[in-house]
């Protein structure tokens, strides 16, 4: 009888893996060691956003310094990063012309709650870019969906929001829903909630047309909000035809479609969007707009805008719970309108898109020699491994291809190897700086590990 096995990899060779490498990323980096313990005196668990615990290491890693496609470690490791700050660095740490606006902008002032001689110019690009004449600006992705949903719900007097089962738009309250077994639930793990999130949200599984027109029928739904594909629970790509219906569905009952391209900005300087021609009434996009500055954007249609303008004369004053104070800083701008005009070009995407390939192309002939019941998807700059033989269709399928533990093993092994990958399931990102070497030497790693947990 063959030993039990996880995704075709003997269930007994993970925890022995993940304990040597512990073991060698413990003597490997007794700097970030001692950092973590002066750390833990007065931020909780160590570090200033619980997040940074979640990379399978027995204590963080701490960053001396970043720059283009690598980083250095506080012990002097360099790493060649696919991780890229989960999208926030999808164009390199700190590019130069970023750099560059941020010191300019360091001697004219960084906010003043007034528009700085960058907007026209931004507004101009991003209509340019995105085929959205109107925006609006947010210091996060969250903050941007928020505010996308609060409108959403003021032109449509509705109040529920449908989403698909998996997504992640960030912390927004009423995404925070699962499926399970045909019923909406809270999504696990999350804490602190005071109202019931089910009763303004209905949730059905992508790619899934007659659930979401069943949702939709009774017509109290103000809007649907998704990314083109799912790229937060591993990567569940579109059927051909499901944009085209969604659009369809969401039009016949009067539903705004708001498409959430923070990660598959990866796909074209356009997004998806651009790239397949989809026709949101909301286009929101965070993280790397401002190349690693905090900063997110969202476009609409001329119509909305004009019905926003009508219902804006009808409002009574006062606080209309959208905006945060740094929102639209003239720091931001300058770094938006440098991204934009000199980063985030069309020359970047094809380096990007063609060493994304090359990766996803290296991972799925690793996979064949290995005969792993594994695939690659790819999403323009975006290739993610999933420890399952068939792309998934939806959420549920998506989360049942994830298994933690393999995951943690095979990063904790890449990364002691000077190469990382995203924390959450195994996500690659090639930003303009990365380099042939860089994808060989991520591929030599991986072929090492796979080759020890076969072994
Ligand atoms: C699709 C999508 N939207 C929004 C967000 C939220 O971004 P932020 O954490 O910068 O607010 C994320 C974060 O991963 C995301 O993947």
């Amino acid at each position: 009888m063959s030993a039990p096995a996880i995704a075709g990899i003997p269930r007994s060779a993970i925890p022995a893996l993940i304990d040597r490498e512990h073991e060698r990323c413990a003597a490997a980096n007794p700097r970030s060691r001692a950092l973590a313990a002066r750390s833990a005196r007065h931020w909780l668990h160590g570090v200033p956003m619980h997040w940074m615990l979640d990379w399978g290491t027995p204590f963080p890693l701490f960053v001396a310094a970043a720059k283009g496609a690598r980083f250095t470690d506080a012990d002097g490791h360099s790493y060649a990063d696919f991780c890229l700050g989960d999208t926030g660095a999808m164009f390199g740490h700190g590019p130069e012309p970023v750099a560059e606006a941020v010191r300019r902008q360091g001697e004219r002032g960084f906010t003043a709650m007034l528009p700085s001689e960058d907007v026209a110019v931004v507004g101009e690009l991003l209509a340019e870019r995105f085929g959205l004449p109107y925006w609006q600006t947010a210091v996060t992705a969250t903050d941007a969906n928020r505010f996308v949903l609060r409108l959403a719900r003021w032109l449509t007097g509705r109040t529920k929001i449908l989403v698909f089962n998996g997504c992640y738009h960030g912390t927004v309250d009423e995404t925070f829903v699962r499926l399970r077994s045909g019923r909406a639930i809270h999504r696990p793990g999350l804490i602190g909630q005071a109202v019931d999130l089910t009763a303004n949200t209905k949730v059905v599984e992508f790619n899934d047309i007659p659930a979401l027109e069943a949702a939709l029928a009774p017509g109290d739904v103000a809007c649907v909000i998704t990314e083109p594909a799912l790229t937060n629970i591993g990567m569940v790509l579109p059927q051909p035809g499901f944009h085209e219906a969604l659009r369809k569905a969401t039009r016949r009952v009067g539903t705004l479609l708001v498409i959430d391209e923070t990660h598959s900005i990866s796909t074209g300087p356009g997004g998806y969007t651009r790239a397949f021609d989809l026709t949101p009434d909301f286009f929101v996009l965070g993280k790397p707009i401002a190349g690693g500055i905090p900063c997110a954007v969202f476009g609409f249609t001329a119509e909305i805008a004009d019905r926003l303008t009508r219902l804006w004369a009808t409002k009574e004053p006062g606080h209309s719970g959208l905006g945060t104070t740094l929102s639209g800083s003239p720091l931001a701008m300058a770094a938006m309108r440098a991204n934009l005009e000199q980063v985030m070009t069309p020359a970047a995407y094809e380096h990007m898109l063609g060493l994304s390939a090359r990766l996803a192309q290296g991972v799925s002939a690793l996979i064949a020699e290995r005969s792993l019941p594994w695939h690659v998807s790819n999403l323009g700059a975006r290739a993610e491994f999933v420890c399952a033989p068939r792309p998934p269709r939806n959420g549920t399928e998506a989360a049942a291809a994830m298994h933690g533990d393999l995951e943690h093993a095979i990063h904790v092994y890449l990364l002691n190897r000077g190469v990382l990958i995203a924390p959450f399931h195994n996500m690659t990102l090639v930003c303009p700086a990365t380099t042939a070497a860089d994808v060989e030497r991520l591929l030599e790693a991986l072929r090492d590990c796979l080759g020890e947990l076969l072994s």
